[in-house]
């Protein structure tokens, strides 16, 4: 049993069952035992891997889609570079390299802030960026900004609502008898939980279970106000459906392979998938436009992928030429990260299109 789960029975036995929503909060971010707050998962040698890590050209693009933004947003000096949960630094420190060369005036104009909880993920950052770090979205200055958030809103928690022959009930997590480890339980038909659930799914067959997710869009909420008020942009890239539906999305991964998501809190990576209609509706409620969402093939293929890895491969030796070409293949394929994957822009209203939509405003 892990320290966290212990830690978990002990409060789930003094004041009664969990909500899914505090126990992904607890087993990803409790402030001694958590998953992000004790190690680095990412890698061949972590848990899972994200696309900074599978190739340069992802941080790169993202970097030349900062600048070009800035360039259309009228190069406004100073401007904050925002990245949200930015992992070991490595989408940052490419993107960065790119705008050093080809953009060297954004690159004197902006600060650089990390939103950023993990201790160790903070520290690993600190090696390679010079920035401002913060816990928290609120707590970011004032002025225009661009941000970035790869898998970042994944890994926020959710809450889950199952319609009952009772009614809408939430999922929970309690104590099993015998054997007093954690289970999923469901709690009371509750007002409250129907009210979360929204007009189209509320007459739902029995056994449905649809996920909201509070924090998320507080998160949104909360930057596309700043964007209303400031101006810039946010760019979200993460895993989910365009529209999204009923379904238990919660996964838990470890050492690259599913798992249970009761199995060693604190030790395994929880996830759910991210709600892009969600997201959008509650941008354009803040005051936001909105682009997207559009597959990250689609997005990486707008920006020039295959151009920048053209004039890669032009100066690479047989390995790195496979690396290359196995890079853009992961990232782009759509049996790989090319559709699971969305990517989608909240913009200050009126502000210049972002490159990489097409013609896709809400
Ligand atoms: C799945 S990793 C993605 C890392 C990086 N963006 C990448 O693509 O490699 C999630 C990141 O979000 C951070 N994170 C998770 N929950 C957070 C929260 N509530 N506030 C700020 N950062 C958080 C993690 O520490 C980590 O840096």
């Amino acid at each position: 049993m892990t320290p966290l789960e212990e830690h978990l029975i002990q409060l789930i036995r003094r004041a009664g069952p969990i909500t899914l929503e505090r126990f992904m909060a607890e087993a990803l971010g409790h402030p001694r035992y958590g998953y992000y707050t004790t190690r680095d998962p990412l890698g061949r040698a972590g848990d899972f891997i994200t696309a900074p890590e599978i190739s340069q050209i992802f941080g790169e693009l993202i970097g030349l889609w900062c600048a070009d933004l800035w360039m259309r947003m009228g190069a406004p000096d100073p401007v904050n570079l925002v990245e949200l949960g930015p992992g070991r630094g490595t989408l940052m420190a490419d993107a960065l390299r790119v705008i050093e060369t080809a953009a060297p005036d954004f690159a004197g104009a902006l600060r650089l802030h990390l939103v950023e909880t993990s201790p160790v993920l903070r520290r690993l950052q600190a090696e390679r960026l010079e920035a401002t770090w913060h816990a928290d979205v609120g707590d970011l200055p004032g002025g225009p900004m661009i941000l970035i958030a790869n898998e970042f809103f994944d890994a926020l928690p959710v809450r889950q609502l199952v319609r009952t022959a009772d009614g809408w009930c939430e999922r929970l997590v309690g104590v099993g008898e015998p054997g007093g480890r954690l289970v999923l339980t469901l709690g009371p038909p509750a007002p409250e939980a129907a009210g979360l659930v929204g007009p189209d799914h509320l007459d739902a067959a029995i056994g449905t279970c649809i996920e909201v997710s509070p924090q998320r869009e507080a998160v949104m909420t909360a930057l596309a106000r700043r964007l209303v008020a400031d101006g810039g942009a946010l760019l979200v890239i993460d895993y989910g459906p365009a529209a999204g539906g009923p379904g238990d999305s919660v996964q838990a991964v470890r050492g690259h392979r599913f798992t249970d998501i009761l199995e060693a809190p604190g030790e395994v990576d929880l996830t759910a998938h991210v709600d892009f209609a969600a997201l959008t509706r509650t941008a354009v409620t803040a005051g936001a436009d909105v682009c997207g969402p559009v597959s990250q093939g689609r997005f990486l293929g707008a920006l020039g992928i295959e151009a920048r890895a053209r004039q890669l491969l032009a100066s690479a030796d047989a390995r790195q030429a496979a690396d290359i070409r196995s890079g853009v293949a992961r990232l782009t394929a759509p049996e790989a990260m090319g559709e699971l994957f969305k990517v989608l822009a909240a913009t200050a209203p009126g502000g210049p299109p972002p490159a990489g939509f097409g013609d896709t405003a809400a």
